[in-house]
């Protein structure tokens, strides 16, 4: 059953105009999808409700705000005149109002749409001819990010894979920008070079097409299980890639899982800090109304959120590393630095951060992120950090040693 407010639905919001200079997601794009919870089991319902959480848990005021319909909306078939339809079942009231609903709760209104022949759940994507089509739907259903996979390009003749994947994501940009409305592009195509030779190469045009890329594997699902492994995996195939982000380009590991089972509380606070830390998209992929308290903290820490969307647009980078630990820093813009110290180990570790591999010296303050507790020091950080769990400060010039 839809939700009460939807009596108050607003009138569809002025579309924001886009020319190509429009800077878009000049940080982090934060928000919800709803694909590693449900996968295809969405309705227009499941979208509101989440919806409706991510304002009542006041995520959405601290920047959570971008409700992403993922995989599965569509009905089997365009329709006669070639444009998606909704799937009527699933989202009775059709994309246009849902975007309205959204546009109304404060929030921004994402989709999902495959640059392929069909998407990955066997949808009619995009390619390769309705890219200026579906665009301009989406534009008029007031669509504000466009996640774009990448199943089922179809190779061309004479032309190599990244150069085909290249000329279709490149088609889908151009599209969105003559839509007349700003619209972030989520760009999934390294996604599909992943241990390829090319997929560096793959990632620095994706950053010409789009403010976001999906470079790996997919974040494991709700009710898989144990899911730690699948968030150091994704951890670590993009902790290397600092290079590339910057102001309107980031680095994408998927879905924020915290709090949303198979994680234990500290390996929920972990990926939190650790994408914080890689300015990575804090999207949740989560049924929001059901996130543990203490995640539900940790996805709100104010200054973890501050770390991500940090307008100098850094990356952190890994200082130190071994097969026990990771330590990070991200420089800020007012000159702090964040460093977290992530324990891969499943004991308690006692662990410490000379300030010279931090790259500060002198007396230093330095703000632990989840407790708040100010110290000053000259020489080290020390914290014990539980199993899976992550320390994380954020460290000023001139402490009161
Ligand atoms: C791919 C993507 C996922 C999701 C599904 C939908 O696997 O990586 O994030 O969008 O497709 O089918």
């Amino acid at each position: 059953m839809l939700a009460a407010s939807l009596m108050g639905v607003a009138p569809a919001q002025a579309s924001p105009t886009a020319t190509s200079s429009t800077p878009l997601a000049l940080t982090p794009p934060m928000g919800w999808n709803d694909w590693a919870h449900y996968g295809c089991n969405i309705t227009e319902s499941t979208v509101v409700a989440n919806a409706d959480a991510l304002v009542s848990t006041g995520l959405a005021a601290k920047g959570y705000n971008t409700v992403t319909v993922d995989d599965c909306w569509m009905a089997r078939s365009r329709n006669a005149s070639g444009h998606l339809v909704a799937d009527p079942g699933k989202f009775p009231h059709g994309m246009a109002w849902l975007g309205s609903y959204l546009h109304g709760r404060g929030l921004k209104f994402g989709i999902y749409e495959d640059a392929g022949t069909a998407t990955c759940g066997g949808y009619p994507g995009s390619g390769p001819d309705h890219f200026a089509t579906d665009a301009a739907d989406f534009a008029s259903w007031g669509v504000d990010y466009l996640k774009l996979d990448g199943c089922n390009v179809q190779s061309q003749p004479g032309k190599s894979m990244e150069t085909t994947y290249r000329e279709a994501y490149e088609a889908q940009a151009a599209a969105l920008r003559n839509s007349g409305r700003a619209i972030i592009h989520s760009v999934s195509a390294p996604a599909y070079f992943q241990g390829g030779s090319s997929w560096r190469s793959v990632i620095g045009w994706s950053g010409q097409v789009g403010q976001l890329w999906r470079e790996g594997a997919d974040i494991a699902m709700y009710g898989q299980g144990a899911r730690w492994g699948s968030v150091m995996y994704n951890y670590d195939y993009n902790k290397g890639l600092t290079s590339f982000a910057s102001p309107g380009n980031w680095n994408d590991p998927d879905f924020l899982i915290a709090g949303d089972g198979g994680l234990s509380t500290d390996e929920s606070r972990s990926q939190v800090a650790l994408w914080a830390m890689m300015a990575a998209p804090m999207i949740l992929s989560s049924d929001v109304a059901r996130v543990d308290s203490t995640s539900l903290a940790a996805l709100g820490n104010t200054d973890l959120i501050a770390v991500d969307q940090d307008p100098a647009g850094r990356q952190a980078s890994v200082v130190a590393s071994d097969s026990s630990e990771d330590t990070l820093v991200k420089q800020l813009s007012n000159g702090d630095r964040a460093v977290a110290v992530v324990n891969r180990t499943t004991g308690t570790r006692s662990m410490s951060v000379p300030l010279s591999s931090v790259g500060m010296s002198g007396c230093v303050r330095a703000k632990d992120l989840w407790t708040g507790a100010i110290s000053n020091t000259s020489s080290a950080l020390t914290a014990s950090v539980p199993a899976h769990g992550t320390a994380v400060w954020r460290l000023s010039a001139g402490g009161g040693c």
